[in-house]
Parts: structure tokens; sequence; C-alpha cells
């Protein structure tokens, strides 16, 4: 295949987002586990989180996001090259960019899922940008998206407390300059048991002789204070390395924007980095962990509300199950 451009840099240009209609608030969760709103907010700062009925699906979250996000763009939903959702809890293990793209009547672009739990939306930012770079692809859109609520154990309070549904996406956009400043990804099997949505294989004999593993998916486990000090140690060191590899100081980020998991973590990673409050965006309190889609949500939230504006410069940072971690720092607009 001939390049069409080569050297492109990368433009941010449309955000949406989508969340489910339910609402559970803490006092809900009270009535199912043995917590309190109390303990929760001051624990997490999650007030409230939405979730989907069994008659939404992660495509139809996902599409209405892209829709919003394409919109913003000023592009049509044929002008995209390149779908890429970022979900651990696809509709289909087979993969559901490509329902997407059809629900969208995406004609032209290639679609494909990508998994990294938490970190989803960076590692789909970095890994879409790659296609605008090598000048592929003029415009992409990146989804996050999950439905985490189908795989909560709703009896552990350690997790159940934690999670909520939605789906955020941005397009990318070929651009004479570069938005994106620089980027770290990383992963770490070593701690992967800290986190799991895992596959439990029972034996099943085919025929005498050959016996294959069927079983299937069990709820999340989570370690959380393992994870809790993984994030707010990986964290800031990720997001120093992709400032260094921006070029720029913490005085020059306009917004940090985390993956909503923990409002201590969002503070703690703040702290460290000496970036004052007023700079962190923060919606955890309404919507809990949403996994992939928490910082598409956050930031189309910002952008709509009037808070990031054209030009501002962002520190986004994911981290979660695998263990995943990443940073990206970006330039909001055209
Ligand atoms: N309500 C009341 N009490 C509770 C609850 C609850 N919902 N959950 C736990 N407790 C109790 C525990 O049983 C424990 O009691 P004990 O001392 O009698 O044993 C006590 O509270 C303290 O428990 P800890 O687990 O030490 O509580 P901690 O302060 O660590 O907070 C939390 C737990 C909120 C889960 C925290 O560890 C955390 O947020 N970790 C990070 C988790 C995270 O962000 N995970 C997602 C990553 S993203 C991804 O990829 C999906």
């Amino acid at each position: 295949m001939l390049l069409q451009h080569s050297g492109f840099g990368i433009a941010v240009t449309g955000s949406g987002s989508c969340t489910p209609q339910v609402t559970l608030d803490n006092n809900g969760l009270s009535q199912m586990v043995d917590t309190s709103d109390e303990w929760i907010v001051a624990r997490t700062g999650i007030r409230y989180r939405r979730l989907a009925d069994d008659r939404t699906s992660l495509c139809d979250l996902a599409a209405e996001a892209s829709r919003r996000a394409i919109e913003m763009a000023r592009i049509t939903p044929t002008d995209i090259d390149l779908i890429v959702l970022a979900t651990s809890t696809a509709d289909d293990l087979f993969g559901s960019a490509s329902q997407i793209q059809y629900q969208l009547g995406a004609t032209k672009a290639v679609a494909f899922d990508l998994t990294a739990a938490c970190s989803g939306f960076v590692f789909g930012l970095v890994t879409a940008s790659q296609f605008i770079r090598t000048g592929i692809y003029q415009n992409v859109l990146l989804i996050g998206a999950d439905i985490l609520s189908r795989w909560v154990n709703w009896s552990d309070r350690g997790t159940c407390i934690l999670f909520g549904d939605g789906a955020g996406a941005v397009v990318l956009q070929a651009s004479e300059t570069d938005s994106l400043l620089g980027f770290e990804i990383r992963s770490d099997g070593t701690q992967n048991s800290s986190l799991n949505l895992a596959y439990k294989a029972q034996p099943k004999e085919l025929i005498d002789g050959v016996s294959i593993g069927q079983g299937a998916f069990h709820p999340i486990t989570m370690n959380g204070q393992e994870i809790y000090r993984f994030a707010v140690k990986k964290v800031p060191e990720v997001i120093e390395k992709a400032m260094f590899r921006a070029n720029i100081s913490v005085e020059e980020i306009d917004w940090l924007l985390l993956h909503q998991a923990n409002q201590r973590i969002l503070d703690a990673v703040a702290q460290r980095l000496t970036v004052p409050a007023e700079k962190v965006i923060s919606n955890l309190a309404n919507y809990g962990n949403t996994s992939a889609a928490s910082i598409p949500i956050a930031l189309d939230e910002a952008v709509r509300d009037g808070k990031v504006k054209t030009g501002d410069t962002i520190a986004a940072a994911g981290f979660g199950a695998g263990l995943t971690w990443g940073a990206a720092i970006f330039k909001w607009g055209r």
C-alpha cells in the first residue's frame, strides 16, 4: 500500500460520551452489602454509578458516544478510516468494534478491539496515533467503553462499590501540527493476580484421550491495597516520563486527567506531581470507575462544560489490570 502522507501530526478534534440511564447510589448499595454512604465517599469519593440494564449493549453505548464525537469533529461516519474500541467487556469475545462500525455506517473504516483494562483508552490513543503518524489514516475514531457491572461480584463489598458502566469516544485527525506531545505505556504481568476477570476452565473429555478446558469467566477479584499502592507509585512516574518526552514542565500542564478509579488516588498522584487540585479533572462521584471509558467521559464533560479549551495541554494517564499503565500528553482541539 502506498503511503498517502508522511510525518503527519495528530489533532484531537471531537469528543462524546454516553452513560446508561439507571443510577445506583451508595444507599442503594448498602441495601445489598454491609457498607455505607459515608464509608464509600470517604474511601473512594464515589456517590453514584450508572448501570446498563439487560437491553443495553456495549455497542449501543459506544455508538452513541461515537456519534456525539463525530458530530463535534464535524466529520461524517464515512470519513472514518479506523475505529479502535478499547474495552474489556465486549458484547462478543470475537470483538465488538465492527458491530459499532455497522451501527455508525462507517463503511470505509476498519475496526478492531483493543484490551488493556482501565489503561485501554491511553493504549488506544497511542495505537491509533501510529496510523496517523505514518500517514496511513487521516480520521480515527477511538472509543473507550466498558460494562463492568456484568462482571462484578455484587456480594463483594470490596469491589462492587467501585464500578459503573459507560462509553466515551474521541476523533483523532491528521494535522499539520502535532498535538500528541509525548507518551509512555507500560505493562507488568508479575502482579497480574492483583486484579482479574479470569476464565476458569473445567476439564471436558471430548473422546477418549482428547480433553479440553471448557468453563466460564468468573467475576472480578481485586487486591485493592496492592492496586492502590501500584497506582500511586507508577502513575506519577509514567506521567513524568511522558512530560520528559514532550519536553514540558508540570507548570505547563493545564489539566491532569487520570483514570477515574478513586479520588484518593487522584489526590495522591496530583500531590506527588505538584499539580494543584483545581487542575485535576474529576467526575467519579457521579460515575464510579467506568474502566476504559472513564478518561474519555471525563474529557467530554470537561470540554462540553467549557473547562477544557482549544489549545489546553492535558496529561492523561490510565492504570489497571494487567497490570498496565500509561500516560499521554496532548493538546485539545484543532
Ligand atoms: N464498606 C465498608 N467497609 C468495607 C468496604 C465497604 N464497601 N470494603 C472494605 N471494607 C472494610 C474491609 O473489610 C476492612 O475491614 P477490616 O479492617 O475489618 O478488615 C476495611 O474496610 C479496610 O479495607 P481496605 O481494603 O484496607 O480498604 P482501603 O482503604 O484499601 O479501601 C478500596 C478499599 C477503596 C478498594 C481501595 O483499596 C482502592 O480504591 N484501591 C484501588 C482499587 C482500584 O482502583 N481498582 C481499579 C483499578 S482499575 C481497573 O483496571 C479495573
